[in-house]
C-alpha cells in the first residue's frame, strides 16, 4: 500500500521540538518499508488547497498524520485531520474532534470533569477578569494549546498573592511565547505517563512509566520543563529519568492509572495511539494533567520506550496504528 507521511516543514531555525518530526518520519519510513509499504512525504501548510492537491496527487491508501505544529505553533493542528476527513482519506491517530479536544487543554479539562476523571483545579484569563477566586496553593502557568513543555521552567510555578498577580503572569507568558495561557493547580507528587495502543479489543495500556526527578534541589518545582525535555546537555535532562520499575505496593495505583487512561481514551474519542500524563496528589489520587492524541513516535520518546518495555516491536506497533486508521474508515 502507498502510505503518505504528512508533516509541517520545520521553519528555518526551528527548535528541537519541531525538528523532532523529522526523527519520527525517519523511524516510520523504515518501519513502513519493513511492513512492505511504499512511502512518500507530503507537506502540510495553511495553503489548504495546495496541501489537498498534494495529497490527492499522491493518492495514498493511508496517511500518517505527523502534523504537530503549523507555522511554529500547535494552535491549528486540528486542521490536518479536518482536511484529511474532508478528503475522505484514511489517516493515523485521532480524528479532528479528538485532536482539538486534547490539544486545547481547557476544552480537555472541561470534558474530564463530567466523565468523573480527576484533573487539577484551574483558572484562566476570562475567569480572573470575571472576578472568580484563585484556586489556592501553588499554580503552574501553562499554554492552552502548546505541547512539548513549551515555555515551562521553574518560574512557571508560582503562588500568586492576588488575581491581578496571576493575570500579569498569564499576560507575560503570552507576550513571551504567544498564544493563550492558563493556570492549573501545581501537584507536587509523582508523575506518570500512560501510553495506549489500538487493538481490535479496544486500547491496550502499555507498561506505565514514572518520571523520577533526581538531583533537583528540594526547593525547585519538580516539572519536566522545556530543558528537561529537549536540552540533552542540561542538568534537568539528565535529572528526569523514566522508569518502569515499581514496588508491589504500587499495584493499586497502577491499576487506577490504567483505568483512568482507558476512560480518558473513550471520553475524548482517541484513536490509534495516545498517551495520558498524570500527577498524584497528597492523598494518592491520580489527576490527569495532559491528554496527548498522536504522541511523539520518535525512538527515544516515551511511547517507543513503553513499546520496548511491552516487547512490541516498533513496526508491529506501526501496523496496529495503520490498522486503526483503515478500520475507522471502513
Ligand atoms: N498541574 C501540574 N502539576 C505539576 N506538574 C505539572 C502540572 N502540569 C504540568 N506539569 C509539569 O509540566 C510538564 C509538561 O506539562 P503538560 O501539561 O504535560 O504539557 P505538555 O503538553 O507541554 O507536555 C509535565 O510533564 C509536568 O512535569
Ligand atoms: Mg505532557
Amino acid at each position: 500500500m502507498k502510505v503518505v507521511l504528512l508533516a509541517s516543514r520545520p521553519a528555518p531555525g526551528a527548535g528541537p521540538d519541531d525538528l523532532d518530526t523529522l526523527a519520527q518520519a525517519a523511524a516510520l519510513t523504515q518501519a513502513l518499508a519493513e511492513l512492505g509499504h511504499e512511502t512518500a512525504r507530503a507537506d502540510f501548510s495553511l495553503d489548504l488547497p495546495s496541501t489537498a492537491q498534494g495529497l490527492a496527487a499522491a493518492a495514498p491508501g493511508a496517511v500518517v498524520n505527523l502534523v504537530e505544529s503549523v507555522d511554529g505553533n500547535a494552535r491549528l493542528i486540528h486542521l490536518a485531520p479536518a482536511l484529511l476527513e474532508d478528503l475522505g482519506l484514511a489517516f493515523t491517530g485521532s480524528d479532528q474532534a479528538a485532536v482539538l479536544l486534547s490539544n486545547h487543554k481547557i476544552l480537555g479539562k472541561r470534558l474530564l470533569a463530567p466523565h468523573g476523571i480527576p484533573t487539577p483545579a484551574w483558572t484562566d484569563r476570562a475567569a480572573l477578569l470575571r472576578g472568580a477566586p484563585l484556586p489556592g496553593g501553588p499554580l503552574i502557568v501553562k499554554s492552552v494549546t502548546e505541547h512539548a513543555s513549551t515555555g515551562l521552567d521553574d518560574a512557571s510555578v508560582l503562588t500568586p498573592g492576588d488575581p491581578a498577580e496571576l493575570l500579569a503572569a498569564l499576560d507575560r507568558a503570552a507576550a513571551r511565547h504567544g498564544g493563550e495561557w492558563f493556570a492549573e493547580g501545581y501537584v507536587p507528587g509523582r508523575e506518570f505517563n500512560v501510553a495506549l495502543l489500538h487493538s481490535p479489543d479496544g486500547p491496550q495500556v502499555l507498561p506505565i512509566a514514572e518520571m523520577h526527578f533526581t538531583n533537583f534541589a528540594p526547593d525547585r518545582p519538580r516539572i519536566v520543563g522545556y530543558d528537561a525535555k529537549w536540552d540533552e546537555a542540561s542538568e534537568d535532562y539528565a535529572g528526569t529519568v523514566r522508569s518502569f520499575e515499581f514496588p508491589a505496593a504500587d499495584e493499586g495505583l497502577l491499576d487506577s492509572l490504567a483505568h483512568l487512561a482507558r476512560r480518558t481514551w473513550s471520553a475524548f474519542g482517541l484513536s490509534g495511539y495516545a498517551r495520558v500524563d498524570f500527577r498524584v496528589d497528597e492523598h494518592g489520587r491520580p489527576l490527569v494533567i495532559d491528554v496527548n492524541a498522536n504522541p511523539c513516535l520518535s525512538p527515544d520518546a516515551g511511547f517507543a520506550a513503553a513499546l520496548r518495555q511491552a516487547d512490541i516491536p516498533y513496526p508491529a506497533a506501526v501496523a496496529r496504528i495503520l490498522d486503526a486508521a483503515l478500520s475507522r474508515r471502513a
